[in-house]
């Protein structure tokens, strides 16, 4: 049997590795790196180098590298380019596996925030398993989420009582209702998608660029004041290391109708 574990490592603060990771690093054999093109992925293959050296120890591991495959993103079949390059993902994996692994040994993914938020690796062990690989076994290792990261920094709590809190993308926030918009985490938006709601009312912003990171910046207040800010933040930060990653929780002050305070969950 071949293990493989998917170690969440936290949003790129080398601190808010578990002890679970910590101890997951120590009993593997192999890394494998899955490295995409595009600006920004030196420093998410530096930052899971760094990590490596401070908590691996003495004994010795591999790191195995593959090219993650791309997206076509041109494509107007939005779900037929996510399943055809989930699939071509899985060859990759599947490859890297079969170059770099013998019997018995333990491989690893070192997979940024937590393994179940917005990333395809799960699915695609999944997949695998599915398609008669029964020499494969695999095993999650939860990491601290860019969302609560961006919470903690902002203090406050995710969810209001009694009030649904709703996680979604920069993509659904561009093509959805805007009112029915109460609270809800963005995360994936390349195009400030928070634009679209400033004119809302009532609605606040809590905006966390690179949280956690040497070029953490914050910040929170109304969208209709504050959206511009962000819009501007962006793109000088893009200018000035050619990315950002960002995440962001729009948040109306009157909650959704229904919530109320005295609920029980609180
Ligand atoms: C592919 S998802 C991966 C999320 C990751 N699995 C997690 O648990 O945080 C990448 C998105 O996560 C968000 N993100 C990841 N790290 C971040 C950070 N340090 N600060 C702000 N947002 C972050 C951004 O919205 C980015 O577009």
């Amino acid at each position: 049997m071949k293990t493989i574990l998917l170690i969440g490592i936290g949003p790129g603060d080398p601190d808010a590795l578990t002890l679970a990771a910590v101890k997951a690093i120590r009993r593997t054999d192999v890394f494998f790196f899955l490295e995409k093109e595009g600006d920004g992925k030196d420093s998410l293959i530096r930052f899971r180098r760094e990590i490596l050296a401070e908590h691996a120890g003495d004994r010795s591991y591999r790191i195995a590298t593959g090219a993650s495959p791309r997206r076509d993103r041109a494509s107007a079949d939005y779900q037929g380019a996510v399943e055809d390059w989930r699939h071509r993902r899985t060859q990759v994996i599947a490859d890297l596996i079969d170059a770099n692994m013998k019997d018995g040994e333990t491989g690893a993914f070192l997979l940024w925030g937590d393994p179940a938020l917005y990333d395809g690796t799960m699915q695609n062990l999944h997949d695998l398993i599915a398609k008669g690989r029964d020499d494969i076994a695999f095993e999650v290792i939860p990491g601290i989420t860019c969302i609560q990261a961006l919470t903690a920094k902002h203090r406050i709590p995710l969810n209001r009582v009694g009030e649904e809190i709703v996680i979604t993308t920069g993509r659904q926030i561009e093509t959805g209702d805007p009112a029915a918009v109460h609270n809800s985490v963005v995360m994936l938006d390349s195009r400030d998608a928070f634009m679209r709601l400033r004119d809302q009312p009532d609605m606040d912003i809590f905006w966390g660029g690179d949280v956690g990171s040497p070029d953490e910046i914050l910040i929170a207040g109304p969208l209709d004041g504050t959206a511009d800010r962000i819009a501007e933040t962006i793109k000088t930060q893009r200018a000035r290391k050619g990315w950002v990653m960002d995440t962001y929780i729009l948040r109306r002050r009157q909650r959704a109708k229904g919530s109320s305070r005295t609920d029980g969950d609180g």
